[in-house]
């Protein structure tokens, strides 16, 4: 509808008129809770022939939803009407894992229970650590995680039913509770250790710390400090609404495919250094600059057009102001240095790139600000976790906002296979050339 034009009209409604037929078409505007309308286009095809044209979805939205909010300009995140930073204080993970599922805090007595059936389920099967050994001990964890992850729907089949909701439930409670175990186990098993089992009388972010650092040769001793920072950034990474990894476990989980293998899709998606990816970008780039006399250079290179290098950690497609996440990772990065008496020349190169890109016209005109992952790494990095650890943790976090996002789809009655239509540009019908016919 090359010359159509959208007005703006009543209160309840936009009126599309395209000027090729003189036709209008009245689009219902609808209003949610918090932040813009949408223009609901469900009817469009049908009423005009033509579909609309938005890749990368950059006004598009694919569903309703009521589990996390992003006022992108203010730099605002809630997550079911509480403010991120809120819970990065008062919270523990697993209540925010009950506030993203149920949509409320949990009373004393339902917390307990969630936290003893989370605590529960935290072991693998059993067979699953010999099809760890399937993968070469060189294998980055993601592409292990991807796995085994995607290989659960093979080793828990009684919950792979998506139409019974306590099958849903148990999935769930499954994915959230043995994701640290698989994450742990796969960098044991890069390391050439055994895996370590969980043990319930850890809480979740502890026993992922335990996991990953003891080994059955000597007791482990925990610093609160660090288990807390896991604790925090575990909170602050637990969902982020319709990001690229949330849309990938929707639209795999439209076709009615089982929780298991689209969480696996989640976690391919997040693996991308556009995405869950950057946090390890980050630190091999901050390794990259070296010194503070490069930054300069880096700099230019991210401003030039024509070199495809970008300041990783750096811009969001939603915040245009600073990352509230990101905030808080700052103030944790800084905790957990001085807890563990760390000097990070990294660190001081961090907020020196911070420095220079917040008062560079070409950041500031783009709003490009540091996102969570600009950070993290730091943190990860001190706590003695490898680089390639690090988007591990992230599917860690976010799974339990893949699986309420999971649910919150198959629950709605609006839900239908995830099915985007496409701009055709390629060759037009024409006939089978013959071997020797062809050039
Ligand atoms: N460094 C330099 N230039 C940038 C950067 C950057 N990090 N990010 C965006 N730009 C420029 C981009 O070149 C474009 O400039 P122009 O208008 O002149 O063409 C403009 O800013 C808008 O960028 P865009 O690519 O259209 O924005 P987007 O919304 O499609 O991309 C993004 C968002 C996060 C993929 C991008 O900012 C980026 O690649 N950042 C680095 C990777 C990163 O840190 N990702 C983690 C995101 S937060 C964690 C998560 O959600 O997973």
């Amino acid at each position: 509808m090359s010359e159509a034009k959208a007005t703006k009209g009543r209160n309840h409604g936009m009126t599309l008129t395209d000027h090729t037929t003189g036709k209008s078409y009245e689009l219902p505007v609808l209003k949610g809770t918090l932040g813009p309308s949408v223009i609901d286009v469900r009817k469009l095809y049908g009423d005009t022939g033509h579909f609309t044209y938005d890749p990368g979805y950059t006004s598009t939205g694919s569903c309703e939803s009521k589990i996390t909010y992003i006022d992108g300009d203010n730099g605002i995140l809630l997550y079911r009407g509480y403010p991120i930073q809120e819970l990065a204080e008062h919270s523990d993970f697993l209540e925010t894992c009950y506030l993203l599922l149920y949509g409320e805090l949990p009373n004393a007595q339902t917390k307990a229970k969630f936290v003893n059936d989370i605590t529960y389920h935290t072991m693998l099967h059993e067979q699953i650590h010999f099809f760890f050994r399937g993968f070469r001990r060189d294998s980055h964890p993601m592409a292990v995680m991807c796995g085994v992850v995607g290989a659960l729907s093979a080793f828990y089949h009684d919950s792979t039913d998506i139409s019974n909701p306590h099958h849903r439930m148990v999935a769930s409670y499954r994915l959230i509770a043995k994701m640290p175990t698989i994450a742990a186990a796969a960098f044991k098993y890069t390391l050439g250790q055994p895996a370590v089992y969980p043990r319930n009388n850890l809480n979740y972010a502890e026993n992922f710390i335990h996991m990953m650092f003891s080994n059955p040769c000597e007791e482990y001793k925990m610093s609160p400090v660090l288990a807390k920072a896991m604790d925090r950034i575990l909170i602050l990474h637990a969902d982020h609404e319709q990001n690229a990894s949330t849309s990938t476990v929707r639209m795999a989980g439209s076709s009615g495919a089982n929780p298991f293998a689209c969480i696996a899709a989640g976690i391919a998606s997040l693996w991308g250094p556009a995405h869950g990816g950057a946090n390890e970008a980050v630190i091999t780039m901050l390794q990259q600059i070296g010194s503070k006399d490069k930054i300069s250079e880096f700099v230019r290179r991210a401003k030039d057009p024509k070199d495809n290098f970008r300041l990783m950690g750096f811009g969001h497609r939603v915040y245009k102001n600073y990352d509230p996440r990101a905030k808080v990772m700052q103030q944790t990065c800084h905790e957990v240095l001085e807890e563990l008496g760390v000097k990070d020349p990294l660190l001081d190169l961090a907020k020196e790139l911070e420095h220079i890109a917040l008062s560079d016209d070409y950041f500031v005109q783009r709003k490009l600000y540091p996102n969570v992952d600009f950070y993290s790494g730091i943190i990860f990095k001190a706590m003695g976790i490898p680089a390639s650890m690090f988007t591990a943790l992230f599917a860690v976090a976010r799974t339990v906002g893949w699986v309420a996002q999971w649910i919150e789809m198959i629950e709605d009655p609006a839900q239908k296979i995830g099915r985007p239509r496409q701009l055709f540009t390629g060759e037009v019908e024409r006939p089978y050339v013959p071997m020797q016919k062809r050039k």
